[in-house]
């Protein structure tokens, strides 16, 4: 979708934009003409490296854990109206059983994939407030609703996700400003697999298919992207409050067969 009005010269931050989901959805942010402020953990001279593809957006260095380092963010855009926030960014699970998993471990992971996105919340109101309203967009997981073991940290995270979604779109109803989830099933990311070739057999035996067409199949990230920004859209204004899963069925599934 190219040059779509919804989006032209409209401000919008992307978080965890130098890989996957967030990659994608700022490339297709900024094909329609958006003006993306991508954020990430990485040096700029790393991202530019890294994402070449993105040479057009905006990029912040911001190491979400960091409390201080978001806020630092959101005052030098202060003067912004923002349109869309989408909180792509988490980290991974550890895949240790809570016996292993440490309590730094587990902090870790619940200050990038729930508090961040708390604080991002937070700081992004006032360019909420001067663009008169706005959409965010949370990425959450199906591992907040079904998991494997030892994901404790991260499928609580997403979980918590879920319910502060509701709880912000209650919040900022006030301030015209849309919330809404959505929890991917698995998809081609280096989050899931470094190289899907390499991993086929490894994904296979999990459960994830990777032929593109099967129930619960992997996905590309260009497919989740799409529906973020559509999320973000006044097409999707009915949707409030609530975590869509785009999962190619996963969750339908009982049985891999
Ligand atoms: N890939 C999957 O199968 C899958 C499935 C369900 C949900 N998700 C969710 O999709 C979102 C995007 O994941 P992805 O698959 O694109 O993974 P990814 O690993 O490709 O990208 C994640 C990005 O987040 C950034 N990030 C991690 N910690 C950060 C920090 N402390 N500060 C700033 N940036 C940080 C990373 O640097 C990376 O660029 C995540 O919320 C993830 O939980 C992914």
């Amino acid at each position: 979708m190219q040059n779509n009005p919804d989006w032209k010269d409209k401000f919008c931050v992307v978080t965890g934009v130098a890989s996957g989901i967030g990659a994608a959805t700022a490339k297709s942010l900024a094909n329609q003409e958006a003006r993306v402020l991508g954020l990430d953990r990485l040096d700029e001279n790393e991202f530019r490296t890294k994402a070449s593809a993105l040479a057009n957006i905006e990029y912040k260095k911001c190491d979400l854990s960091s409390p201080k380092e978001i806020e630092q963010v959101f005052r030098a855009i202060s003067h912004e109206k923002l349109l869309a926030l989408f909180n792509v960014a988490a980290m991974p699970s550890h895949g240790l059983g809570i016996s292993e998993l440490s309590v730094e471990q587990w902090d870790q992971v619940l200050a990038v994939n729930l508090r961040a996105v708390f604080l991002l919340s937070k700081f992004s109101l006032p360019l909420f407030k001067s663009n008169s309203g706005g959409t965010i967009v949370n990425v959450s997981s199906v591992h907040a609703f079904a998991s494997m073991k030892n994901h404790a940290a991260y499928a609580a995270s997403k979980g918590g996700l879920n319910s502060l979604t509701s709880q912000l779109a209650l919040e900022l109803n006030p301030l015209g400003v849309r919330v809404v989830a959505v929890a991917p099933g698995s998809i081609n990311t280096p989050m899931t697999t470094k190289d899907l070739a390499k991993d086929r057999e490894l994904l296979e035996n999990l459960g994830f298919p990777t032929d593109g067409k099967s129930i619960g199949h992997v996905g590309q990230p260009e497919e989740i992207a799409e529906v973020l920004i559509w999320i973000a859209s006044p097409k999707a204004s009915f949707i409030n409050g609530t975590t869509i899963t785009a999962d190619a069925g996963l969750l339908a599934r009982l049985a891999y067969e």
